[in-house]
């Protein structure tokens, strides 16, 4: 299968890059810049794209093409298309000039395409582009020719049709470049002559039978199930590859959402008719862990600790009865394995929880799936495989799930008034048609006591806090503009029905400088 290799320059939308690719039906993976040259040979890649970046090329110590990288290229036809950082790189390394200009570009912009080619074929000659830069190439190389100008930019994209070589000052892979997709297709079909070949339908039965030859005819798989989108996915995909072998272990932490441990039971166990799932009650256990812990990243880690204690005591347990579990399955997915400069920051954070460490004489071997996915492709293939559509549309639930939406210590009690505010907020935004379309909406119990009334009666009771944002990849997000009168049923209903609760308000911060989450 043909495969284009996107180089990490330290730009925020590499992974945007790779997807688009994947959705126009190329296989694509990102490699850090200064990957080694051989690593980058075995990867074949039948085209490369360098990705942006936040340094300067004329700078010392800014990230650099590895050696032997043209003479690799030139030598395998390969093409290459610089974007931003990498469209000033490929001109700086070649013999050409960038330097930095006090007419900083942000934001969108006008190109005037000047050179029939064929990076912009079918375009029309002025197209709406997404920049974002201050550096620009104010020389173009011997060989060269300028595809494309802006107002302030006169080399805004060039090529160089014997060499492969090509670059785009824009961002091509966002949505505010509208042709961005064109331009992409263009290059990887017309350029690099790659063959249409990545289907999801195609992915699910090679990696079934992936599955069926790395497990064997008698060895079984544990699997850790959240009941979230990856792990629900994994579980599916590995119960259609080795049906019974597969024995799922589902903890409820004490901190799910209200009926959670139900539904997640109900969906697996009846609907799925999954025979070896595990169910393990463990609320008391992670309660008395958690209790008068008021420090957000020491939930994290009790609750991380206390599930792998839990679940090594039960996979323990079931080797007893079954020897012959050799394999832990893991929801792992592609953003999750490979960290941009981008990314890296959040996503330590954010998995410092999954990491399943196992004891060593445990021996088993880790199996991941979807190691190579993105968040939609999954979905798209759990929607093929038949996972239920209230799994692949719920909205994103942290690990430490209600521990950090209480803020400081938790007990049962602020459990229950949350779960109950909650239930009714996602009622609410289920009713009104609107759930899919938001990123998240949850409610933080606030532990903060204000007066209120009711009837006859003064009251003193918590604060419950609503948080609604939209985004695309929780790297950013904007607090969601609801409509009034949807928001007035929400709070009211909530002040009136939850005890415990007498004031509702709602969280107008974006992301950043606040967080989607509270701690
Ligand atoms: P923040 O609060 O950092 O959240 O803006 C970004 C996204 O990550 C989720 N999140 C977590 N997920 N374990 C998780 O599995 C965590 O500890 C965690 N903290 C935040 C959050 O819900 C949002 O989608």
């Amino acid at each position: 299968m043909d495969i284009i290799i996107v180089l990490d320059f330290g730009g925020q939308y590499t992974h945007l890059i790779t997807r688009r690719i994947r959705d126009l039906g190329v296989y694509s993976e990102i490699l850090p810049f200064d990957v080694e040259l051989g690593k980058l040979k075995k990867a074949n890649p039948k085209a490369i794209i360098l990705s942006g970046g936040p340094s300067s090329v004329y700078e010392q110590d800014s990230p650099s093409l590895i050696e032997g990288f043209f003479q690799f290229t030139s030598e395998n036809k390969i093409p290459v298309l610089g974007i931003c950082y990498g469209h000033h790189l490929i001109m700086h390394q070649i013999g050409g000039k960038v330097e930095s200009k006090k007419a900083k570009e942000y934001g969108k912009s006008s190109l005037m395409i000047i050179e029939p080619n064929l990076l912009f074929d079918s375009l029309e000659k002025e197209q709406i582009v997404w920049m974002s830069h201050g550096d620009q190439i104010t020389e173009i190389a011997k060989g060269f020719k300028t595809y494309a100008k802006t107002e302030t930019c006169p080399i805004a994209a060039y090529g160089n049709q014997e060499k492969l070589l090509y670059g785009v000052q824009f961002h091509p892979e966002v949505s505010n470049t509208p042709n961005g997709n064109k331009i992409l297709e263009n290059f990887i079909y017309k350029i690099a002559d790659c063959k249409k070949e990545w289907k999801l339908e195609e992915w699910i039965d090679s990696s079934i039978e992936e599955i069926r030859k790395k497990i064997g005819s008698d060895n079984k798989v544990i699997l850790g199930l959240s009941g979230g989108v990856d792990s629900s996915v994994t579980a599916v995909l590995l119960h259609k590859a080795i049906g019974e072998r597969l024995h799922s272990i589902f903890v409820n932490n004490g901190v799910l959402r209200k009926n959670e441990e139900i539904e997640v039971q109900e969906t697996f166990k009846e609907k799925l008719k999954f025979k070896n799932f595990h169910y393990i009650d463990a609320e008391d256990l992670f309660l008395e862990k958690l209790k008068d812990v008021e420090d957000p990243e020491e939930k994290r880690r009790i609750i991380g600790h206390t599930f792998i204690d839990v679940f090594e005591n039960k996979t323990i347990e079931l080797e007893k009865t079954n020897p012959d579990i050799k394999f832990l399955a893991q929801g792992t997915i592609y953003p999750d394995r490979v960290e941009t400069s981008a990314t890296s920051k959040a996503s330590v954070k954010i998995k410092s929880h999954h990491n399943l460490t196992l004891p060593d004489d445990m021996m088993l071997e880790i199996i991941e799936p979807l190691k190579d996915l993105y968040k939609d492709e999954v979905r798209r293939i759990g929607v093929k495989l038949g996972v239920p559509k209230e799994i692949i549309s719920r909205h994103p639930f942290p690990g430490p799930g209600l521990a950090v939406r209480i803020i400081g210590p938790i007990n049962k009690e602020k459990l229950t008034i949350l779960r109950n505010a909650d239930e009714i907020l996602i009622e609410e935004i289920r009713n009104a048609g609107i759930y899919e379309q938001i990123w998240q909406a949850f409610c933080v119990f606030l532990p903060l006591r204000t007066v209120g009334i009711m009837g006859d009666y003064r009251t003193y009771e918590y604060i419950c806090s609503i948080r609604i944002v939209e985004s695309t990849d929780a790297m950013t997000a904007n607090f969601s503009k609801l409509d009034w009168e949807l928001l007035e049923r929400i709070g009211t209903r909530i002040a009136n029905e939850v005890k415990g609760i007498n004031r509702v308000v709602y969280d107008i911060s974006n992301k950043p400088p606040s967080t989607i989450e509270y701690e």
